[in-house]
């Protein structure tokens, strides 16, 4: 039976992070869109309610959140503005791996840290000639005895300039292709170089960052499960975040639905609103039918996740329609609202551009396709349970958590 009722602990969290997106984050949105101002006081009033690190689990001090829970929460950020949304959840995503291959001292510091003060941490996967194809990555991280060595740079960095810490993904291995590649916890004070704030189209208040490792020595114990398996972990990763990212695209799309909506009731033209019109009907439409079929696409992904199914092509279908639909859906409100659409002085334009990193980051709406079309040719069963890290590689975090134990 499919059952699409949320329990009475989802709907207050749900109702908790829409006032705070329409007290806190909208009044501000268009503002800090224009002067690319960081959220810093934002980000602390949603850490002080509950509202940031929310999969981090009991153990480390976080709330241990289900997937759907969480992607209630960031459509309501991507409702408000996805770019401090961005800048709110992008803990999430430097967490994943931490949460899936850290040893159970690096998740105490690591994790632990997130959830005592309202710090960031930021996932370092792209770099300037590695975006899509993240095996020809060529940072490297060398092991020099109890220490490795990390060189090279990381580019398009969420949170950059903000972080505490970094998730950094590095070649071990250089000949080994995606074998090759291994994750690491960065601390910002291992002399990580911050070098280049990027000037955006939109989410104008999320910050962009390239980060930048010379000779960056870190305690061997901070890799993240087993050296040479850090692809794997990047994907598990992805497969946990990308419901999260599409559930921010429907907020946005929600968004630009509401706003053309009450504009095409509001607009008089030919003696009538506009919304009375067949052309612009359809349009509002075809923009409802678009949120729905995206949120529930993106519940299906979490709700996997959260029973423990292999959620890699629910997970591509969420993220992938979301986003495209946002980005059609922020171009249809642009266009209900006629020339008013291209102003400044009107809410939409901001959300069309806002919209069109979805189709970006996380993996591009073309790679979503990739991965739909080899998960459907392959036949995949869907009841599949999720990937695990392999017994080694558990292994080779519980050892590394012993050594660390014995040697505080
Ligand atoms: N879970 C577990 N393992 C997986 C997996 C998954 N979902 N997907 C693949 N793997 C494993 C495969 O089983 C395979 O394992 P073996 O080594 O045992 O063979 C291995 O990983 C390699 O898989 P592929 O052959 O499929 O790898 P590929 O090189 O063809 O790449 C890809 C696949 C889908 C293109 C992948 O590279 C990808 O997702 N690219 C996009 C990267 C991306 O999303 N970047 C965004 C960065 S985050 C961001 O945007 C920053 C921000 O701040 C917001």
């Amino acid at each position: 039976m499919v059952d699409f009722t949320l329990t009475d602990e989802q709907k207050d969290l749900r109702e908790l992070a829409h006032n705070f997106a329409e007290r806190e984050i909208r009044p501000v949105a268009w503002d800090y869109d224009r002067d690319g101002t960081w959220p810093q006081a934002i980000i602390e009033k949603a850490w002080e309610v509950g509202l940031m690190n929310t999969h981090v689990a009991e153990a480390y001090g976080g709330p241990g959140l289900d997937y759907l829970s969480g992607c209630l929460i960031e459509e309501e950020m991507g409702w408000g503005c996805s770019g401090i949304g961005t800048s709110l959840m992008a803990n999430g995503l430097a967490a994943a791996p931490v949460s899936l291959g850290g040893s159970e001292e690096v998740k105490k510091r690591y994790l632990g840290m997130l959830c005592e003060e309202p710090k960031l941490a930021s996932f370092c996967l792209t770099e300037p000639d590695a975006g899509s194809d993240v095996s020809g990555m060529k940072t490297t991280a060398v092991r020099r005895g109890d220490k490795y060595v990390i060189n090279g740079s990381k580019c398009f960095i969420t949170n950059g300039g903000y972080a505490d810490w970094y998730t950094v993904y590095a070649k071990t291995d250089k000949d080994a292709g995606h074998r090759g590649i291994s994750a690491f916890v960065v601390p910002r004070d291992a002399s990580v170089i911050v070098d280049k704030k990027e000037d955006k189209m939109g989410q104008r208040a999320s910050n962009t960052a390239t980060i930048t490792f010379n000779d960056t020595e870190i305690p061997a114990e901070n890799l993240l499960g087993e050296e040479n398996h850090g692809f794997k972990l990047a994907m598990m990763t992805l497969d946990r975040t990308r419901p999260g990212v599409a559930a921010m695209a429907v907020g946005i799309a929600r968004a630009a639905f509401e706003f053309a909506s009450e504009y095409s009731k509001e607009r008089v033209q030919f003696g009538v609103p506009i919304a009375m019109h067949q052309a612009v009907a359809f349009m509002i439409a075809d923009m409802a039918t678009k949120v729905e079929a995206s949120r529930l696409l993106v519940w299906q992904s979490a709700v996997q996740l959260d029973e423990g199914i292999r959620n890699t092509l629910a997970s591509s279908h969420a993220k992938r329609f979301s986003a495209d639909s946002a980005m059609e859906v922020t171009v249809d409100a642009v266009q209900v609202y006629g020339g008013y659409g291209f102003i400044k002085e009107y809410p939409v334009e901001k959300l069309m551009r806002d919209a069109k990193i979805m189709q970006l980051y996380e993996g591009t709406s073309q790679i979503q396709r990739l991965v739909i079309a080899r998960e459907v040719l392959m036949g995949r069963d869907i009841s599949e349970p999720q990937p695990e890290l392999t017994t080694k590689e558990t292994e080779v975090a519980v050892a590394q958590s012993e050594t660390a134990a014995a040697t505080a």
